[in-house]
């Protein structure tokens, strides 16, 4: 799509934004899943005297989530060495990206968000470059050139295919060396207690994925599992897996 056909859609997407519509190309309308709105967030979080990121935890997860989880993530090495480009899927407010930033202070920051507001919000405030989403591939970002992939809170509910055509992205865009991180809810989160919370809250928007599947998808195509760990996604968990590629 040309600069200026990609201009007046975010444009018009983004007026659109408190009718709850969007304008999208024919077969992106599966991949794409609204997120929470854009003006009432950040009105929330002035009111509360939060950040952005505080008041999204507050307000729909577990408060703390995010800080626990970048240190879990930093627990398991994530942040040892330099790290100077980075591409994240789905980056929602920012919660993840604002201390991920602050950590790393990369040279590029990339992010693919489909909400046209909070993508436009994101890259003027954090000065990252927002890519255009088509809601499956990472198609501007060249093949081997990213030190850190991930995505948070994304692969939880998107339709299994579209999650698989964006590991297969991750994996093509990730540098060898470098490292994939995302949560997904895999079976290892699943039992009867979760189940019975899912039908409860009539959770209907979340897609299991198997563990070996996924381990055995990333380690064929050169990506081996260096750690995972569980984290709160309510009604239930996630379970992050941080991937390393081959070579240096
Ligand atoms: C549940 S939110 C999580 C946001 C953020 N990562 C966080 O944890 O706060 C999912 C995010 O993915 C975005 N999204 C939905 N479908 C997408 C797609 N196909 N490609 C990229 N982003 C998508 C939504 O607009 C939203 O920002």
């Amino acid at each position: 799509m040309s600069t200026y056909r990609k201009a007046a859609r975010n444009k018009f997407n983004a007026l659109l934004g408190r009718t709850g519509f969007q304008l999208v190309r024919p077969g992106e309308r599966d991949a794409v899943r609204s997120f929470i709105p854009f003006r009432e967030t950040l009105d929330g979080a002035r009111k509360a005297g939060l950040s952005v990121g505080d008041y999204i935890d507050s307000k729909y997860h577990v408060p703390g989530t995010t800080q626990a989880t970048v240190d879990q993530m930093a627990g398991f090495g994530v942040f040892q060495g330099k790290i100077d480009s980075i591409c994240e899927i789905g980056p929602g407010s920012g919660r993840y990206l604002d201390i991920v930033q602050k950590m790393c202070a990369p040279h590029s920051y990339e992010i693919y968000e489909t909400d046209p507001e909070w993508s436009n919000w994101l890259a003027r405030t954090y000065h990252v470059i927002a890519r255009e989403a088509d809601g499956t591939s990472l198609r501007d970002t060249a093949s081997g050139s990213m030190e850190l992939v991930h995505a948070h809170k994304v692969f939880v509910y998107l339709p299994f295919v579209v999650t698989f055509q964006y590991f297969k992205e991750m994996v093509r865009v990730v540098r060898p060396g470098g490292q994939i991180v995302f949560d997904v809810v895999s079976d290892r989160c699943m039992n009867d207690e979760t189940i019975e919370k899912w039908i409860a809250c009539r959770t209907y928007s979340r897609c299991v994925i198997p563990r070996d599947l996924l381990i055995s998808y990333f380690g064929q195509r050169g990506c081996a599992l260096h750690a995972s760990f569980l984290a709160p996604n309510l009604p239930g968990q996630s379970e992050y897996l941080i991937f390393v590629k081959d070579g240096t």
